[in-house]
This record gives structure tokens, sequence and C-alpha cells, in this order.
């Protein structure tokens, strides 16, 4: 029986996303064929769908980890990102594979690419199932982009609503319970 929610518009079903992951998976196998050292490092906790899914498609040898942030309570700028998980490998010298549910504002992977970089990996690319382009306050390099989506509350495919709707197997805009998610975003921890 097929899961119903309401509140939440389908966007993106089921049957799209698999087919995106194919062709993203196809594309990073080629870009990463002659790599021996890649490293797939998901950002908690709304890129664990995606990450498996994704995965299971890939050919080149793959490690994962994971990281995960949080932004800062009030009274700081916008844009500082801490650390709530770091990763358990070193990334010295390898080539890694950032993977992401959304890029909103793009603070979040702005951070992690800079520390990774700074860290010594070979490389850092960015693979995202959504992209909010309209939303974006720092430039933020997409290698591997899934869809670009106007700029609406989403939940689903590992995205939340106050940690609820994560296990949708697609991506619905969330419409609500007359609660606004800009206002309570359900954002924190990512
Ligand atoms: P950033 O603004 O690009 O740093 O995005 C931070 C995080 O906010 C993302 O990794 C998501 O986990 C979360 N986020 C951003 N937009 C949405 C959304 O539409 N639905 C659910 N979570 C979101
Ligand atoms: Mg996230």
């Amino acid at each position: 029986m097929a899961k119903r929610h309401d509140g939440v518009r389908v966007l993106i079903p089921q049957e799209a996303i698999e087919a995106r992951i194919g062709e993203l998976a196809a594309a990073i196998d080629q870009d990463f064929a002659t790599s021996e050292r890649l490293i797939c490092v998901g950002v908690l906790k709304g890129s664990v769908f995606f990450l498996v899914d994704l995965l299971k498609h890939l050919k080149v040898p793959a490690e994962i980890d994971f990281f995960q942030t949080s932004s800062y309570g009030s009274g700081t700028s916008p844009g500082e990102v801490r650390i709530k998980k770091d990763i358990d490998l070193s990334i010295r010298n390898k080539d890694v594979l950032l993977i992401e549910d959304i890029v909103d504002s793009g603070y979040t992977l702005r951070t992690i690419l800079d520390l990774f970089r700074f860290r010594g990996a070979r490389s850092v690319r960015l693979c995202a199932l959504l992209d909010k382009r309209e939303a974006r306050k720092v430039e933020v390099p997409i290698d591997y982009c899934g869809f670009v989506i106007d700029n609406l509350f989403v939940v689903g495919y590992g995205l939340d609503f106050d940690e609820r709707y994560r296990n949708l197997p697609y991506v619905g805009v969330y419409e609500g319970s007359g609660k606004d998610p800009e206002e309570d975003p359900g954002k924190d921890p990512a």
C-alpha cells in the first residue's frame, strides 16, 4: 500500500529519483575510474537514503564515512557551521566525494569543502540530490546534481521537517499544518 502523508505534495517521484541516481552513478564511475582512494562522505542525517542508493550503483571501490554539522544558536552570524560529528577516516591524499541531500544557502557544504581541502584531500567533489539554487548565499560548485528545485521547503527521501517525513520514498513539498517551516525549518541537525 502506498504511503500517504497529509500536507506533503509529491514533487519528485521515487521512479524519477531512482533513474537520476543511475545517471549520477555512471558519471561518478567514469570520473573516478582511475581513483584507488575514493572516500564517500555523507552529511548526516539527510543524505543517508541518497548515499545508500547511489553507492549501490557505483562500481568504483569506495569507502564510506559520515560528517554531521549544526548551526550555532542565536547571537552568532548566519553561516557559522559547527562540527557535530567528524569523519573517522583520514582523507589526506585521497579523493573525497561529499554527498548531501540538498544545497540551500550553501554554508554547510562550503564549510566542509574548505575544511577537507585544508586537511590535504587530493580532491573534493560534491554530489547533491537537490539544488535550491535561488536560496544560495555562498558559492558552492556542485559536481553531480540530481535536480534543481525552486525555493520550496521539501521533505522525504532523507529530508525532514522537525525530524519527520525522512522515510518517504519520494521528495515532496511540505505544505504544512499552519506551521511555517521557514520559521522552524527542522534544519538542525542537517
Ligand atoms: P545549507 O543552507 O545549504 O547550509 O543547508 C543546510 C541543511 O539544511 C541541508 O543539508 C538540509 O539538511 C537542510 N535543508 C535545507 N533546505 C531544506 C529543505 O527544503 N527541507 C529539509 N531540509 C532542508
Ligand atoms: Mg543535509
